[in-house]
């Protein structure tokens, strides 16, 4: 029986990547989006994985999901939280809007999730919970008070319920790309890009999403079990945690 895999934010970027590489590798995948209905037909015409819509930083919102994608796939065998946003600015210029939207959909949105597969998986004594991090997350960024915050948070999450799930069979671990080629970068303004930021990529490019799926397809096999709590970094030298 193939394993189902549900990717957040999994129809646009390095989700879109995730849930096309999971599909290859023989899952069954449920790809979340959370707005752009555009983006997600298009994605759903393109590689006929199934795209379900809800608000990661909505609990009740997410049980109702996660209960649909089970009802039309089965128990959510991999999860992926993928979802993300920015709201870059200095601190000192932050709204409490542009905190909270960040912190509810990057770092509520584990809680939510997770909380709503977990059960299922324990009773199983099988799963995969793999979140995407980021090197802002790990060496904290000039202009992402809000993001650096979630993705560290993110990683302390994962090694809470790596700890918890180990004995049933889940493994939970965290991928942490650096910069990759996505809209969510390319929005960075390009003086900023290329003077401040591609200078420290030793290995003097962006990365591709493909690049980070590999690393999720890695982890969310049967055979990685040993692998609990981890954090894999996909980013170019720019960090070596
Ligand atoms: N380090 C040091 N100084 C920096 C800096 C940096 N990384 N970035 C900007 N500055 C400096 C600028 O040089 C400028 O200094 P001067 O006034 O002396 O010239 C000052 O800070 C203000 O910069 P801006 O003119 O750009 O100010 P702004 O208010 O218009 O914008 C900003 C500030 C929003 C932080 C903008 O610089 C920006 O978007 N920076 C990029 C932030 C970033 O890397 N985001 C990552 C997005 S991709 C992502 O999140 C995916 C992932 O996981 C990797």
């Amino acid at each position: 029986m193939a394993r189902v895999a549900l990717v957040t934010g999994g129809t646009r970027g390095i989700g879109a990547a995730i849930s096309v590489a999971l599909n290859a590798a023989g899952y069954k995948v449920a790809a979340t989006y959370g707005g752009n209905d555009e983006a997600a037909d298009k994605f759903k015409d393109e590689t006929g994985i199934a795209v379900y819509k809800w608000d990661v930083s909505d609990f009740e919102a997410c049980s109702a999901g996660v209960a649909r994608v089970q009802a039309d796939l089965g128990p959510v065998d991999v999860l992926v939280n993928n979802a993300g946003i920015t709201r870059d600015t200095t601190l000192h210029k932050m709204t409490v809007d542009q905190w909270q939207a960040v912190i509810s959909t990057n770092l509520d949105s584990l809680f939510n999730m997770t909380r709503n597969v977990i059960e299922n998986m324990r009773a199983k004594g099988f799963g995969r919970i793999i979140s995407i991090s980021s090197i802002n997350g790990q060496k904290g960024q000039f202009g992402q008070a809000n993001y650096s915050a979630a993705k560290a948070g993110l990683i302390g999450f994962t090694k809470a319920v790596a700890q918890e799930n180990a004995a049933k069979g889940i493994t939970v671990n965290a991928v942490a790309p650096g910069y990759i080629g996505t809209e969510m970068v390319r929005a960075v303004p390009e003086e900023v890009l290329k003077s401040k930021i591609l200078p420290l990529i030793p290995v003097g490019r962006l990365g591709e999403p493909e690049e980070v799926a590999k690393c999720v397809v890695f982890l969310a096999a049967d055979d990685a079990g040993f692998i609990t709590g981890a954090t894999l970094s996909t980013n170019g030298g720019q960090y070596m945690a």
